[in-house]
């Protein structure tokens, strides 16, 4: 098939690979400065083994790129639109992108592919209104959703091996295009009416979120009652009615997805009246996460006023430069508010990206001289790093493991070094017996026992 996709970011330029790998002709659209780096090969994100299927496929002589939609949409069998959907105003989403593309098919009406397939998060009711307004326009396409459940960081292999693949459409003729791009693909397809389709790609992000939301919940209880929160979520993920995922407590979810999705499912939900409390809960529990963990940390500092915090990881979850929505930006936040100096490292995310933060090039410079060190995310390199030079490093061995990566071995390790505290997340803290001097209470204040 000949496929026009308009949009390079993260599902755009990974759906362009992946069609091109199956033996689809992918022509990718994007702006001037973004589509010249892509003909040079050169890419904006950070996604494992992108870089490399983008070579192939250009070599191949399967994905092109341009800046014309029109000229990209002529003889294509198909459009896709993968375009930022991002929060609007009080949470709505932001349509501008995609009605900038209605707009320019409607210029373009003689070179308008048959089939429309929205793949960017839009509200429900959106692919009915676009359609209606292609047809008020004089061209007959048929607009179809199709959502896309792929992570950043796993993204070509959530794309070529996904649990389900969703059509919304109206037609035989959809349906059958549909089927006709995935094929290739081994697995379920889902075929609904076009409401449906776009209301699964909310709710299964709303419902995620809860997920880790109830987690997070339940690893507060079990700081108050001295469990283990990884052996509760254990015991409770081996139940196949709730399986054993997005069940890991920590600082809270990021990312450019799950609070934005939130957002217009309750901005929604408000326009017409309807309350969504349990969205409403899980946002709020998330918010909460990063001043909840600072607070452990300045509880035991006393003031924070030029205390140093070493960061680990700054993006919003590991195997991608992604910021968007990364906790690191709430506790960016906070840190100026309350005066404390941060010096972070990130294995992929470029020195200088956030101005005004001190980003080392090694995880050891992240903790010289630090009062305190923080897990922001669990890049698997963090756990193997050497805890007990890092404590040594640092000013104030104190280290708050918001992603709970540090194993027990490395723990107990630990623990033969002068002062060390360790502040794993939902479960009870370790701390060095022998030469601790501070006063026990401000710690029973952290957990109230
Ligand atoms: C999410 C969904 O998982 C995808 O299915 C969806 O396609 C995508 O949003 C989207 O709508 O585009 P993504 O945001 O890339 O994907 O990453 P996730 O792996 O879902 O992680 C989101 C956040 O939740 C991260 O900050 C991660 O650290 C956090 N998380 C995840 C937890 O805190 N605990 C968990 O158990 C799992």
């Amino acid at each position: 098939m000949k496929l026009t996709i308009i949009g390079t970011g993260y599902v755009g330029l990974v759906a362009a690979v992946c069609f091109a790998k199956l033996g689809h002709y992918v022509t990718a659209v994007d702006r001037e400065h973004i589509i010249q780096d892509l003909r040079e090969n050169k890419l904006a994100i950070w996604e494992p083994t992108l870089q490399e299927m983008l070579e192939t496929c250009r070599s191949d002589g399967r994905l092109f790129f341009e800046t014309d939609v029109a000229h990209a949409s002529k003889g294509a069998d198909a459009l896709m639109i993968a375009v930022g959907t991002p929060a609007g105003v009080s949470g709505r989403t932001d349509l501008s992108q995609v009605d900038h593309v209605i707009a320019q098919l409607k210029q373009a009406e003689d070179v308008c592919p048959p089939f429309i397939i929205m793949k960017s998060t839009v509200p429900v009711g959106t692919c009915d209104e676009l359609e209606a307004d292609l047809h008020a326009a004089g061209l007959r396409t048929e607009v179809v959703f199709n959502p896309e459940f792929l992570r950043q960081g796993s993204a070509i292999n959530d794309f070529m091996n996904p649990d389900r693949i969703v059509f919304g459409c109206r037609s035989h003729l959809a349906k059958a295009a549909l089927h006709q791009l995935y094929r290739g693909i081994n697995a379920p397809i889902q075929v609904c009416d076009r409401r449906s389709a776009e209301l699964i790609k909310y709710a299964s992000n709303a419902f995620l979120a809860m997920k880790i939301s109830f987690a997070n919940m339940i690893a507060d209880v079990c700081e108050d009652y001295g469990a283990d929160n990884r052996q509760v979520m254990q015991g409770v993920g081996a139940d196949r009615r709730i399986g054993p995922h997005f069940l890991q407590a920590g600082i809270g979810y990021g990312g450019s997805c799950f609070s934005k999705d939130l957002q217009s499912l309750l901005a929604s939900g408000n326009a017409i009246g309807r309350s969504l409390p349990l969205l409403e809960a899980t946002a709020q529990i998330n918010e909460e996460r990063i001043p909840q963990l600072l607070e452990k940390l300045i509880s035991i500092w006393g003031n924070p006023r030029g205390k140093r915090l070493g960061v680990l990881g700054i993006s919003f979850k590991p195997h991608t430069n992604d910021i968007r929505d990364a906790p690191f930006l709430t506790l960016l936040r906070l840190c100026y508010l309350y005066g404390i100096e941060v010096q972070t490292y990130d294995p992929v995310v470029q020195p200088a990206t956030i101005e005004g933060v001190c980003q080392m090039d090694t995880a050891y410079e992240a903790a010289a001289g630090a009062h305190a060190i923080i897990i922001m995310t669990e890049w698997p390199q963090f756990a193997e790093l050497d805890w007990v030079l890092m404590a040594q490093l640092m000013y104030q061995p104190i280290l708050l493991d918001g992603r709970n990566v540090l194993s027990e071995e490395v723990i107990s390790r630990l623990m033969a070094v002068e002062n060390v505290i360790y502040i794993p997340v939902g479960r009870p803290m370790e701390q060095t017996t022998l030469t601790l001097k501070r006063d026990t209470s401000t710690l029973r204040h952290i957990y109230g026992t």
